[in-house]
């Protein structure tokens, strides 16, 4: 018999990041991290396992794939196959609400919308810890996209403590995320490679023996709604996990001209008041931040920038969840 379930799931922006991992297969992180769900962009994802299919099946925003996309879905269907003792093949069906060049990665809501789809379609009852730990193994970042609003991914030490929960609901503070689109071209280095790459910098033990104290300021700071704090400890911890970046064996360089024309623009608007600050993910897109009676002036600000295409503008997002047994959206 057919068993089908459907998910859908916000991507994240870090706040303070995941970059390196102490192992790599169970995606056990170098460093806890902390992050804010994006509520206007959403993966739906449906998944049917079928007694009739002779392989698992992959369809992203209406087109098959194939390959290293299908191997990794599949080998997280494994492990729900495993706790859920089923045996079929399923199909995957997933849709983003944001396009694949507007600068956002999608695994983190894709592996979160995942875990949940499958785990229900395999007759599971997971906890948000058990689908957070299981979201982690298929992408790191989506071990975030399962709890709601700000969130937390303590590192741990193995598959059992490595999992994310919430610190605070999204209402706690209206921050908003300017997505400011650089370009939207395809990443040569996607971050499962830069994760390996990590270690080769000679900066990455650093960073890494430093990235708790950064938390604790960041959540201290997102706790307190302590804008100037927050700026100056997210800044820095987005430099730090770039300088590993360009420091590796071979460097990664991710910002192109126009990254550095937000950041010191970015930099010129808070030293005259204004309160915003930039965090840059593995690509040369900035996302600055800023809290909601901000945004229309730093929105207007960043428009009049030349290297500047386009603005997307999110605020924080609630947790993965699953969808009416009978919807077909995707
Ligand atoms: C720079 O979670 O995308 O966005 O586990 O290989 O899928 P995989 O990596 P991913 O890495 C995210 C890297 C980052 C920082 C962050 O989101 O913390």
């Amino acid at each position: 018999m057919r068993s089908t379930a459907s998910a859908a799931a916000h991507p994240n922006i870090a706040f303070i990041k995941y970059w390196g991992n102490k192992d790599h297969e169970l995606r056990l992180p170098a460093n806890s991290s902390l992050s804010m769900n994006l509520a206007e962009l959403e993966t739906l994802t449906r998944v049917s396992f079928d007694p009739s299919f002779t392989s698992d099946q992959l369809i992203l925003n209406g087109k098959e794939m194939s390959g290293l996309a299908l191997t990794r879905v599949s080998v997280l269907l494994d492990k729900i196959r495993d706790l859920g003792k089923v045996k079929e093949y399923a199909l995957v069906n997933s849709k983003n609400n944001f396009p694949a060049g507007a600068g956002i990665a999608s695994s983190a809501s894709a592996f979160a919308a995942l875990a949940c789809a499958a785990s229900s379609a395999a007759g599971l009852k997971l906890s948000e810890k058990q689908l957070s730990q299981l979201a982690r193994t298929g992408s790191g970042s989506a071990s975030r996209s399962i709890p709601g609003g700000f969130v937390e991914w303590q590192a741990g030490t193995d598959h059992e403590t490595s999992y994310a929960f919430s610190v605070a609901s999204p209402d706690h503070w209206d921050l908003v995320d300017l997505i400011v689109l650089i370009s939207s071209d395809q990443k040569e280095v996607g971050s499962t490679q830069g994760h390996h790459l990590a270690e080769t910098s000679p900066l990455q033990l650093t960073r890494v023996g430093d990235a708790d104290r950064r938390l604790n300021i960041c959540r201290a700071a997102l706790l307190d709604r302590d804008f100037p704090l927050f700026a100056n400890i997210v800044e820095q911890d987005s430099s730090l996990m770039h300088a590993v970046m360009m420091t590796s064996d071979p460097p990664l360089y991710y910002w192109e001209p126009g990254t550095l024309e937000v950041m010191q623009a970015v930099e010129e608007w808070r030293k005259d008041g204004l309160d915003a600050c930039f965090t840059i993910d593995a690509g040369p897109n900035v996302h600055v931040l800023c809290p909601a009676s901000e945004s229309r002036a730093v929105k207007r600000k960043l428009g009049s920038l030349a290297g500047v295409k386009s603005i997307l503008e999110c605020t924080p997002g609630g947790p993965a969840r699953l969808l009416e047994p009978d919807f077909t959206g995707v």
